[in-house]
């Protein structure tokens, strides 16, 4: 901790000016020369969310510019994407239909599996992740299987280890459990190295919390719960000991990346992840921070743009490596 002199006086005449920080501040061209952190798109991930070709395209209420898409769609939103610098896409499905235990997610001709293998044709350079996770699959909206009215962990891993290697198969390069079961990590990652697709990547959701800011999410994905919610299995907001506990158990279970969600209320949990660990750390700028930059903006009540890259900088100056945001083809077109 640095100690500042403290000054005998307070009056103007005495006021020290030989130190001017605004000198640093003076024109853009200097401001840009002492910037301490800059975005860049290739530290963006872009999520896209793919329903059957049977639907029609839909803009999502809550989320102005994010669609849920068909499979040619999906494949020309990736497209434009890579145009504008983004790098890399993660993707949520909405399947034909839903059962108790998620079954149509290890369907090889899925939304999510019909849209890798279209994007790895058309647009081969982009990285393509998918969200590993039951709730958009399974009729009660939870994320794993349900015994006694909870989800019950240990059942949940065998399918969502399926739905990963599923991906995967279709040529997924990364697999993201969103899940928070305690062991998919090392499930997922087992099951990954028994199919030999041990180049396929794990960016583990390690540090999700139960959060209200993923309202819009929901809708996008129709995957809300139909009774109770996610507070057995998602963190409490109020624990950032109990986060670091859960990056390292997905860490030594083989994760390569680590994540924390959202990200604007736990800029700290971000920065403990860095101070914490050396993988690379990845944050979700998550569909309820998005929604209410839009929102506000379009009331004329902020602007828009300016927000969005104060946001952005924001979780990067906090620590993020990469970014999940709804943000990133209006950030790298702007
Ligand atoms: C699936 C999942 C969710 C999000 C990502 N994966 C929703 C949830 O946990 O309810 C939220 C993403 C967002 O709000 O943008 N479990």
């Amino acid at each position: 901790m640095r100690t500042i002199p403290k000054s005998e006086s307070r009056s103007i005449e005495q006021a020290d000016l030989t130190r001017r920080p605004r000198r640093l501040r003076r024109t853009e061209a200097i401001r840009s020369l002492v910037r301490e952190t800059v975005v860049r798109p290739e530290d963006l991930i872009y999520p896209l969310f793919v329903v059957p070709d049977s639907r029609p395209r839909v803009e999502i209420r809550s989320m102005p510019g994010v669609w849920q898409n068909r499979v040619r769609e999906v494949v020309d939103e990736t497209r434009r994407a890579y145009d504008a610098g983004i790098r890399a896409v993660l993707l949520f499905g909405i399947p034909e239909f839903k059962d108790p235990i998620g079954s149509s997610s290890w369907d090889p001709s899925g939304p999510v599996q019909s849209a890798i293998e279209a994007i790895k044709k058309a647009v081969p350079q982009m990285t393509v992740m998918a969200d590993v996770c039951l709730c958009e699959y399974t009729d009660h909206g939870h994320c794993g299987v349900i015994e006694n009215n909870d989800v019950d962990n240990d059942a949940t891993l065998p399918l969502l280890a399926k739905q990963a290697v599923s991906y995967a198969n279709a040529g997924a390069d990364f697999v993201a459990p969103s899940d928070m079961m305690d062991g998919r990590v090392a499930a997922i990652r087992g099951a990954l190295d028994d199919a030999h697709l041990t180049e396929v990547g794990i960016m583990a959701y390690s540090a999700k919390f139960a959060s209200g800011f993923y309202g819009p999410f929901r809708e996008a994905a129709e995957s809300a719960p139909q009774f109770g919610d996610r507070r057995t299995y998602q963190m409490d907001p109020a624990n950032i000991r109990e986060a670091i506990r859960e990056m390292e158990l997905d860490i030594e279970e083989g994760a390569d990346m680590i994540m924390v969600k959202p990200a604007l209320s736990y800029l700290d949990v971000i920065r403990a992840a860095r101070e914490n660990f050396d993988l690379p750390v990845a944050a979700y700028n998550v569909s309820g921070e998005y929604s209410m930059v839009k929102a506000a903006a379009a009331n004329g009540w902020i602007d828009g743009t300016r927000v969005m890259n104060e946001i952005l900088t924001s979780i990067k100056r906090a620590g993020a490596d990469l970014i999940i945001t709804y943000f990133a083809v209006d950030f790298a077109r702007q």
